[in-house]
Formats: C-alpha cells, sequence, structure tokens
C-alpha cells in the first residue's frame, strides 16, 4: 500500500477500506496524460521561481525515464499503490529523492485528476471524430455507387414509395455530419484547463495558469478554481454525444439486419464480418450488426451513471466523481469500436440490386404516383386515391405489380387510364421525379452527395 498521505493518521487503513478507496485499476489508463500534465506544471513550477531550473530538469529527467519504463514493460502499474498520481510521484521520488518531492508544489490530486481526464477524453473526442469521418466517406462512396439503385422506401416497415440506395444512405450521412459537429462543439466547449485550481481554491503560489494552459493545448484555464475541478459536465456532454452516435449505429445495424435477413435478401454481409453457428450449418449470422445494436445499452447505461453520480455532489470535489471514470472508458472504446466495425461491415457489404429493384415494383411503391398520375388527367385527389385503392386490391388478389395490368383492365377499373401509365409508374420515373430538395431523384441526389462531398473536404 503506497500512499501520498498518513501523516495525521495513527492506524493504517482497513484492507478492504483501502481496496475500495483505491483507483488505480482504472485510472491506470490515465498514465501518460498523468505524466504529461506533471511536466507541464514543474516547468511552470521553474518559470515561475518556485523551484529551481536544476530541480525541473532533474524532475522532467525522472518523469521521462519513468514513462518510457513504463512503455518498454520495464515498470508495472500495479495495485501496490493507490492511483496513477500516487505511482507516479512514488516512482519519481525512488528514482530522484528530494527534488521529487517538489513535484507535487502548488498541486492537489483534485486539479491533477481532472486536468488527466479532460486530456484522455479530449483526445478519444477527437479519436471519435475520426473514426466518424471515416465512416462518413465509406458511406459517400456507397452514394455514389448507388445513385441510380432502386429499392423501395418504408414508413411503418412497410413498402412505401420508390427511393435510391443512395438516398437511403444519404439519410445515414446526415445523422453522422450532425454527430461529427457535436464532438466540434463539445471539444470546443471542454478546451479550457483545469490545472492550478489546486484542491479547490487555487494556491497561494504564483501559478501562472496560463502557461500550463498553454503547454497543453488548451486555449487558457478554467475561470473558477471551485468549478475547474469539480465540472464533469464535458464528459457528460461526449457521454451524451456517444449515446446518439450509437443510437445511430444501432438503427442502421437494425436495417442491415433486417436486409440481410433469408426473406429480404437486400445485402449479403461479408464473411469476414459474420459468424456460423455451431449447429445449423446453413447458418450465416450478422453477429457484429447485433453486437453493435446491443452495445447500446452499455453507452447509455455510462451516460446515466455519471448523470446520477453527479446529481447530488456539493461544491467542489468530492469523492463520487472518481466513479466518473471505468464506464465513460468503457463507453469510449465501445463506441469507438463499433464505429470502426461498422465501417468495416459496410466497406464489405454486398447489394443485390435486382432483388431491391423488385421489391420495390412488388410493393406498390409506386401507388402514390399512380393516384397522381390520375389527377394530371383530371381526377380530384380523393378519387384517385379510392381508384388506386382498388387498383391495388385487384393486383393483389391476382398477384401482380400495378406494371403488369393490361391497360384494359386498368380502364375497367377507371377510364382516365391511358398508354402514358406506364411511363408514368415506372419505378424510374417515380424516383427521378422526386428533385424536391433532398428528394431521391437522380439530380437532386447529385446536389446532395456533392455537399456530402464538401462537408468531408472541409473535415480534412
Ligand atoms: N482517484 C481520484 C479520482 O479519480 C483522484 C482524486 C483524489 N482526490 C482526493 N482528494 N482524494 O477522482
Amino acid at each position: 500500500m503506497a500512499q501520498l498521505w498518513g501523516g495525521r493518521f495513527t492506524k493504517a487503513t482497513d484492507k478492504m477500506v483501502y481496496d475500495f478507496n483505491a483507483s488505480i485499476n482504472f485510472d491506470k489508463k490515465l498514465f501518460s496524460q498523468d505524466i504529461r500534465g506533471s511536466k507541464a506544471h514543474v516547468k511552470m513550477l521553474a518559470s515561475v521561481g518556485v523551484i529551481t531550473e536544476a530541480e525541473r530538469d532533474e524532475i522532467l529527467k525522472g518523469l521521462e525515464g519513468i514513462e518510457e519504463d513504463v512503455n518498454k514493460g520495464d515498470l508495472e502499474i500495479t495495485s501496490e499503490y493507490e492511483d496513477i498520481h500516487s505511482f507516479v510521484e512514488a516512482n519519481l521520488i525512488d528514482r530522484i529523492g528530494d527534488a521529487g518531492k517538489k513535484l507535487h508544489t502548488g498541486r492537489s490530486r483534485n486539479d491533477q485528476v481532472a486536468l488527466d481526464m479532460r486530456l484522455y477524453t479530449r483526445d478519444a473526442v477527437e479519436d471519435t471524430s475520426k473514426a466518424l469521418v471515416h465512416l462518413l466517406s465509406t458511406i459517400a462512396g456507397i452514394m455514389e455507387e448507388h445513385i441510380d439503385t432502386i429499392m423501395p422506401g418504408f414508413t411503418h416497415l412497410q413498402k412505401a414509395q420508390p427511393i435510391t440506395l443512395a438516398h437511403h444512405f444519404g439519410a445515414y450521412f446526415e445523422m453522422f455530419k450532425r454527430d461529427v459537429l457535436r464532438l466540434k462543439d463539445i471539444r470546443e466547449r471542454m478546451n479550457y484547463c483545469p490545472l492550478g485550481s489546486g484542491a479547490l481554491a487555487g494556491t497561494t503560489y504564483p501559478l501562472d495558469r496560463n502557461m500550463t494552459a498553454e503547454l497543453l493545448g488548451f486555449y487558457g484555464p478554467t475561470a473558477n478554481s471551485m468549478d475547474g475541478v469539480s465540472d464533469r459536465d464535458y464528459l457528460i456532454e461526449f457521454l451524451s454525444a456517444l449515446c446518439t452516435i450509437q443510437m445511430h449505429l444501432s438503427r442502421f445495424s437494425e436495417e442491415i439486419i433486417i436486409w440481410n435477413s433469408n426473406e429480404y435478401r437486400f445485402v449479403e454481409i461479408d464473411d469476414a464480418y459474420s459468424t456460423g453457428s455451431s449447429i445449423m450449418p446453413q447458418k450465416k449470422n450478422p453477429d457484429i450488426a447485433e453486437l453493435v445494436r446491443g452495445k447500446t445499452g452499455r453507452v447509455y447505461g455510462a451516460l446515466m451513471s455519471l448523470l446520477t453520480t453527479m446529481k447530488g455532489i456539493p461544491l467542489a470535489y468530492n469523492k463520487d466523481m472518481q466513479e466518473d471514470k471505468e464506464l465513460a472508458f468503457d463507453a469510449m472504446k465501445t463506441v469507438q469500436d463499433c464505429i470502426v466495425l461498422f465501417d468495416g461491415m459496410l466497406e464489405t457489404l454486398s447489394f443485390n440490386k435486382d432483388v431491391m429493384a423488385n421489391s420495390a415494383k412488388n410493393g406498390f411503391t409506386n401507388a402514390t404516383d399512380a393516384a397522381d398520375y390520375l389527377v394530371n388527367h383530371g381526377v380530384p385527389f380523393r378519387d384517385a386515391h379510392g381508384i388506386i385503392g382498388q387498383v391495388v386490391l385487384y393486383c393483389i388478389e391476382k398477384n401482380i405489380a400495378i406494371d403488369d395490368m393490361s391497360l384494359d383492365e386498368l380502364k375497367a377499373i377507371s377510364p382516365a387510364f391511358e398508354e402514358d401509365i406506364y411511363e408514368a409508374i415506372s419505378m424510374e420515373t417515380c424516383v427521378n421525379k422526386r428533385l424536391t430538395i433532398g428528394a431521391p431523384g437522380h439530380d437532386a441526389m447529385v446536389n446532395e452527395i456533392k455537399g456530402c462531398r464538401d462537408f468531408l473536404a472541409s473535415m480534412n
């Protein structure tokens, strides 16, 4: 048990209490952030004259040595230490002696951990954003390739109107684009440095908080030291953004699972992204999509957990806040992995264009257009709606599509039908006449895809 305190205690900590209180098993993830923060802190301490330049150099060398040894695997971060901060400081003192004891001057573990977590989260925000931008470029590529691939669009999971695969994927492009922009906002708002907040009330040393903020790539120091040590809003915002990303991935996964089913056969998931059954030799299961959908629960759980942890904490730091880490780390890794795997699954997905086109044609997705055709031939819309209803009923009985009816059959239901009906209700016409902004028509999609490409270019 190596801890940084104990002077005012007359008894050793109970073993179970020690273990319950310790955080090393999970905050060891903050090792490189802790070292980074300490380096900035000692540079600043020397620049304001709190330690000498020689002490600074000794401490920096010691910290670098620890970093190197841990990275090489020569030094293990063990649960013998209470937390990552104690591990670094104790090892520093072991290595360089008295100078090491000066590292913590003007600092508390409260502002130290606030900094470490913020640095870690900032990196995770950037990594998530990069993975999303890659996913967006995969989606844009599929949109370009499938601008004329006709498929049914659904409402209530019932075939509704014909769209294209590009149009369907374009909807997800917009969702993930908003996710990227959300991350950008979060990064802007969180990019202030809590180091120098001390335990809660700043410090009497003449710390230069602007200097440490700058050394660590922040816009500046946080404005209030009580807030600096106890703010976890940025993490809540990030977890909330991760929940939204995961919700989008989960919806998309659900669609891929449905499309990949034996009944739909719109897509086929690549062997590399499928798994088999131990008993049923014919099975090829969409486990990756199912797991992405399933992991949504734990990501939502992390957000709920932190919101609940924070809701009753009086200012400033309280140990409850140590609970901000495990589930947040898990959520960050989970979402990152899900984005990358989902992206790979999409990149290798094959599309059964004929099945999709047939499904659109045989699902009465052109019924609205058939009604519009009658309207253009002088029939009031409400009457046209009723006539096409009868046409659909007739087709269901005969198990055919509207396009398969002869002109005589159509005329028997309404004399307003003419030879040009077939052209008017072909899938191509139905899609390509839809040219309002954001609609699936070819020319509208060309514009939409251009917007997607412009966005991607702006992200590089
Ligand atoms: N392990 C603690 C955490 O994660 C570090 C800060 C401890 N500060 C304290 N005063 N006990 O929040």
